[in-house]
């Protein structure tokens, strides 16, 4: 079992019904050690630049306009296969297709407002690690 660091964002959906407190509870409960954590309002800049990958895609407008209106909680999560565990942990992109107990089946919104992110292998966690955090911000 390797020791991986992920990144995770709570998103605006999930801040501004201030659950916050239950969803780090189940990166918690599920054996995940938040090392790095702060609470931002994304610039329009800055949100652009996260979901690049995605600027062709017809939802990229509106999603970047959700990521700006209302904080996040970007934080950098550690543990054994802490990239495959959070994307357990999260469910489904859209929650109507996510697990029973997950964070995405309990708590989103829609297949936008799906209340968290997390990187989705090694080397995309290594990017947005550092697109949010410098290595004395994180601490294990
Ligand atoms: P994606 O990387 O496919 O999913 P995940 O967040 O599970 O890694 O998509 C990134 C985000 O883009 C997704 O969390 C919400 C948004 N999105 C939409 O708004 N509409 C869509 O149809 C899709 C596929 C994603």
């Amino acid at each position: 079992m390797a020791i991986e660091r992920t990144l995770s964002i709570i998103k605006p959906d999930a801040t501004r019904r201030n659950l916050t407190g239950q969803i780090i509870a189940r990166f918690e409960e599920k054996g995940l050690r938040v090392v790095a954590s702060k609470r931002i309002k994304l610039s329009q800049a800055q949100a652009e630049g996260f979901y690049a990958v995605h600027k062709e895609r017809s939802f990229f407008g509106e999603l970047v306009e959700y990521m700006m209106s209302e904080p996040v909680v970007v934080q950098v999560l550690e543990g054994e296969n802490a990239i495959l565990a959070n994307r357990e942990i999260m469910g489904a992109t859209n929650p109507a297709n996510a697990d029973e107990g997950t964070i995405r089946k309990d708590f989103a919104v829609d297949v936008q407002e799906n209340s968290v992110h997390g990187s989705d292998a090694p080397e995309t966690a290594a990017e947005e690690i550092a697109y949010f955090f410098s290595a004395c911000e994180i601490v294990g």
